[in-house]
């Protein structure tokens, strides 16, 4: 599974990039108009702080499908390396990705709440679909089961479209959908940092460093 951070904070990502297993950054427009900075600097700047290999996902704003391809081939000469154009899935979003995959522009599909949206990207040419867990439990519904679902239908038709999924608010909701079979997850700093912050996890290596210590001297780098 690949884990993706879902921020446009270069002080977070920097960190989150120096301890976790990171495949890329996903941004969206609220995450880039919250840092209050010019949004291609901030790009960019993250760009270089993650290198070349990992992805940056950035979100297209146009009503119509032309503006969003635009717009799209904007951002993907604007910034270098692994750039994927975030298109909502909506009628004008489906021809949007339909033209971006045409021109081999890898898309995310987001703002997803049904499998049948998810199915539609898929067959429009999506590189990724994002189902909004948290965003649909909250309808209410129930977003572990539309990935679960989406992940099923997309094996069962061998669409080579990947399920990210996104809107997350706790560490079970994540850990749901990696069971679910989600090929990847787009977390929030604050989330990925729950991830090891297990208690007993100190207790236990606090009690190992102290049994060593009081067997063998404080010197905890001679294990010889
Ligand atoms: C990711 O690509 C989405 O934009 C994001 O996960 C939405 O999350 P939210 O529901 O916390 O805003």
């Amino acid at each position: 599974m690949k884990l993706y951070i879902d921020s446009a904070n270069v002080e977070k990502i920097t960190r989150i990039n120096e301890y976790y297993p990171l495949a890329g950054v996903t941004t969206n427009p609220t995450i880039l108009a919250t840092e209050g900075r010019p949004y291609l600097e901030t790009l960019k700047n993250i760009q270089s702080i993650i290198g070349m290999d990992k992805e940056l996902f950035v979100q297209v704003l146009g009503d119509k499908a032309e503006e969003m391809v635009d717009e799209g081939k904007y951002i993907v000469d604007a910034i270098s390396g692994k750039v994927v154009v975030k298109v909502p899935v909506t009628e004008e979003g489906l021809k949007a990705i339909r033209m971006l995959s045409a021109e081999n522009i890898p898309v995310l599909a987001t703002t997803i709440y049904t499998g049948m949206q998810a199915l539609l990207a898929a067959m429009s040419g999506a590189k990724y679909v994002a189902p909004y867990v948290n965003r649909i439990d909250n309808l209410p519904g129930d977003g572990l089961r539309v990935v679960s679902n989406i992940v099923h239908m997309f094996l069962q038709y061998d669409l080579g479209c990947e399920v990210l999924a996104a809107s997350f608010k706790n560490v079970q909701q994540v850990y749901d959908a990696a069971l679910a079979g989600a090929q990847a997850v787009t977390v929030s700093p604050d989330i990925i940092e729950k991830f090891v912050a297990f208690p007993s996890t100190k207790v236990d290596v606090s009690e190992f460093r102290q049994k060593w210590t009081a067997a063998f001297g404080k010197d905890h780098s001679n294990l010889g």
